[in-house]
């Protein structure tokens, strides 16, 4: 396994929009796993594959307190959203350091395919349907400060610029 390299906001590859998954293969399963332990080492509880500029639809989950449960999500399709709206602090890896308020649908329901390739379908509530919409979001190129007012977004773009380029002369 190995850990894969997180792009950063506002890089323009998190703005590709991602093709479906042609075939579960050992190449998927080993994107899968690397992003698992990828997510694991970020304390994250979420990565789409667009955030290690693969762009196919794939993401990996796990909102257990344990850390010991994780999804993988293949080519993902909205069944079923509750009318109920929640809204709630989201962070993400792909923008270190910041959090803001997101409206999202309180449940929600898709069914994908696992790295196995058998379809599964799953009702998420709570942090496990928040997170599943945050990173659904990341396969179509959508990044959730996208959300937040451009005031906040061009604050937080500014100052991750400033940091990349801070990282960059200390590289050189
Ligand atoms: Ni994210």
């Amino acid at each position: 396994m190995a850990l894969l390299n997180i792009l950063t906001y506002p890089d323009p590859r998190l703005h590709k929009v991602a093709k479906p998954v042609a075939q579960i293969d050992e190449r998927i399963r080993t994107l899968a796993a690397d992003m698992i332990e990828t997510m694991y080492e970020s304390s994250g509880v979420g990565l789409a594959a667009t955030q290690v500029d693969v762009h196919e639809r794939l993401l990996v989950m796990d909102v257990s307190e344990e850390r010991d449960q994780p999804l993988v999500v293949i080519n993902p399709r909205v069944v079923w959203q509750s009318n109920e709206v929640v809204v709630g602090d989201e962070g993400c890896l792909s923008v270190p350091g910041f959090s803001g308020d997101v409206e999202r649908y309180a449940q929600i329901h898709i069914e994908f395919e696992n790295e196995r390739g058998d379809t599964h379908k799953l009702e998420a509530e709570g942090l496990l349907a928040v997170c599943v919409q945050h990173e659904m979001d990341h396969l179509i190129g959508k990044v959730y400060v996208e959300y937040l007012s451009p005031l906040k977004r061009g604050r937080i773009k500014t100052k991750l610029l400033k940091e990349a380029k801070e990282a960059l002369r200390e590289a050189s």
